[in-house]
């Protein structure tokens, strides 16, 4: 869209506009004083830092620190563009806005115009084609594509002639270039004139949500290639910007669910069965534009790509795309090697929708595709997979659905479920960690041996602790900015405490640490365990200068969180020993009301 909104218009809708009215549509708002506040729909959270003023008309997040007005709220909640978004709060005031008479933009919206009249044209002259045309109709009628659904879909015929859509839009008046813009001609090599795009081709139009011709496709109808010819991106068709049938499930279906397939034949051969509510990503890759637009239609999707390899990739990706927009997506699994056509062509519309009932969640996908990658009969590859699966632990919410994850990882693995618990508390996977090359070798020669879980993941704080250790003893830039936050009592394991202690008072002596002087220094101490000096001196920790606050920011947490939750551990078996004692001492109850004390402000932190 190309709105060239006048200033006053946009004064008009902003001051029209009541912000928490607005806002109220997208979240919960609750009155606390003279704002409201609500959880923000920016950033995830779980305790509310989202606040809107009505005497500002302003939002603010205090948690990720968006903030703004109605409009960028609008913009950032739909994806809109600023005029997109002024657009869609005006016709909800039912404010009228008339476009600037920019002459730039009156230029491209009359080639706009231009193109979707040819588009129209062309898209009639294939249809009446098809009634012509035997062979286009004997190919659809053996794909089992009913009248209805041709029209439905204004499905034509392109015939094998080089010129005749070419004559035919010449004889209508226009000019070769604008059909050669419009992608029907293409101008022969020697230029001595254009030739037809389509040619001996069943013809899928594809019409957008204000029934506007955009663009076109062609399935050929023997075994030449290509098997589906597009059209080139004009100035009404941006690939990856527009999706096959959405025309029909917005004038057709109350949009409570929406398919996402692969194929025009999918989409087609789906209506045909009776199930109107499916949309083509058209062969290229799923675009986080096509996710944009779903959203506007519903916050649940379907997804049913081919059963076969690529399409399990196709359909991770476009999960992940669509998650990213905050769209709860679903598979449809087929029987492998089918496609939804052969599906519901053998099936019927009861049998997908039954397919459809038994829909992966975003877990059970990721659990069945990440399972396909490892080889689940090494205890490396098992624990390859309980890794990869951590990622997805962050990004669920609710304990109890956590629960279940864990639980299904652990029926998948066999690991125990306290060692994923362990391995997934570590926060810090977007680092290159040495220690996953460090598995590999350490069991590479053994692998018959039964290794026991437990001990080859590593618990997050111990990661944390020797990767800190390693870059403070590294850079002394990184030991000033955790200096005033952490300090060699705070590390639990003995080895990475001795180290803290001896980087801590050297840095405070100015002395420079040089890594290999360290590992000599304490290679004389008896107590201390040569190999893990060695471990953690010998760390390769690749991180970018931007991304090292953020990773340092991490793993005090971590660090801070396992002291805690350490001490706690002290407290609670020290209160149960003093619960079980039979005579309790003044000095008993004076220590139990202390430890209370500090359990209480241990679990405030920890919170
Ligand atoms: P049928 O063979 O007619 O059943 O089609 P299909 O939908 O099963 O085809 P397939 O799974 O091979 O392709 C899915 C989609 O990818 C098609 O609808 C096209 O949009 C796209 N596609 C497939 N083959 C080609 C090709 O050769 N060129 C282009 N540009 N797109 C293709
Ligand atoms: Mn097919």
């Amino acid at each position: 869209m190309n709105y060239l909104i006048d200033d006053e218009i946009i004064e008009r809708v902003r001051s029209s506009s009541d912000i928490v009215e607005i806002i109220s549509q997208y979240i919960t708002l609750k009155k606390t004083g003279s704002n409201y506040t609500g959880l923000c729909p920016f950033h995830s959270e779980k305790t509310p830092s989202f606040t809107v003023s009505p005497a500002k008309q302003f939002y603010h997040c205090f948690g990720c620190g968006e903030g703004g007005d109605v409009i960028s709220f609008i913009m950032k909640e739909e994806n809109l563009s600023f005029p997109e978004a002024v657009k869609l709060l005006a016709d909800r005031l039912g404010i009228i806005i008339e476009e600037k008479d920019d002459p730039k933009s009156r230029e491209l919206k009359k080639k706009k115009e231009l193109i979707y009249k040819i588009n129209k044209d062309a898209a009639r002259f294939f249809y009446q084609s098809l009634y012509n045309n035997e062979m286009g109709l004997a190919y659809l009628k053996k794909r089992s594509i009913d009248k209805k659904t041709m029209n439905k879909f204004g499905i034509g015929f392109a015939d094998s002639s080089w010129d005749s859509l070419y004559r035919h839009l010449i004889n209508k008046g226009y000019a070769e270039k604008d059909l050669e813009s419009a992608g029907l001609i293409i101008k022969r090599k020697d230029s001595s004139g254009f030739y037809d795009r389509f040619r001996n081709r069943i013809i899928f139009p594809i019409i957008d949500t204000n029934r506007k011709v955009l663009a076109f496709g062609g399935r050929i109808i023997d075994s030449s290639m290509p098997k589906y010819l597009n059209s080139p991106e004009t100035s009404v068709f941006l690939k990856g910007n527009n999706l096959f049938g959405l025309n029909i499930v917005n004038q057709e279906t109350d949009r409570s669910k929406i398919v996402l397939v692969e194929g025009y034949m999918d989409v087609i051969s789906l209506y045909n069965n009776g199930i109107n509510y499916c949309v083509a990503s058209l062969g290229t890759a799923f675009t986080l534009n096509q996710a944009k637009i779903l959203k506007k239609f519903n916050d649940e999707i379907y997804i049913c790509y081919d059963s076969d390899l690529a399409g399990f990739k196709a359909t991770d990706r476009a999960m992940d795309i669509l998650k990213e927009e905050g769209i709860n997506a679903k598979v449809i699994l087929l029987p492998s090697g089918k496609d939804p056509d052969d599906f519901v062509s053998e099936r019927g519309k009861k049998g997908f929708e039954e397919l459809l009932k038994d829909s992966l969640n975003y877990i059970d996908f990721k659990i069945r595709y990440i399972k396909t990658k490892y080889n689940f009969n090494e205890v490396e590859g098992k624990i390859q997979f309980a890794k990869e699966m951590g990622k997805f632990l962050k990004e669920i919410d609710s304990p109890i659905e956590r629960d279940v994850f864990l639980d299904k990882i652990v029926l998948e693995t066999g690991i125990s479920k306290e060692a994923i618990l362990k391995e997934f508390s570590s926060k810090f996977n977007r680092m290159t960690y040495t220690e996953d090359k460090y598995i590999k070798n350490k069991y590479r020669n053994n692998k018959d041996k039964i290794i026991p879980v437990k001990n080859v993941l590593e618990p997050a704080h111990l990661k944390a602790e020797k990767c800190i250790i390693y870059l403070i003893a590294k850079n002394e830039k990184i030991f000033k900015k955790i200096k005033d936050k952490l300090s060699p009592e705070d590390f639990l394991n003995y080895e990475c405490r001795e180290l803290a202690e001896f980087i801590f008072s050297s840095y405070e002596e100015n002395q420079i640490i040089n890594l290999k002087e360290l590992y000599t220094h304490f290679h004389e101490i008896e107590d201390i365990d040569d190999n893990k000096m060695m471990e953690i001196l010998n760390q390769n920790i690749n991180i970018s200068e931007e991304d090292i606050d953020s990773l340092i920011e991490d793993l005090i947490e971590t660090i801070i969180y396992s002291k805690l939750k350490h001490r706690r551990n002290e407290i609670t078996s020290e209160i149960s020993i003093f619960e079980s004692k039979k005579d309790k001492n003044e000095r008993d109850v004076e220590r139990f009301k202390q430890l209370c004390i500090e359990l209480l402000e241990i679990d405030r932190k920890m919170n």
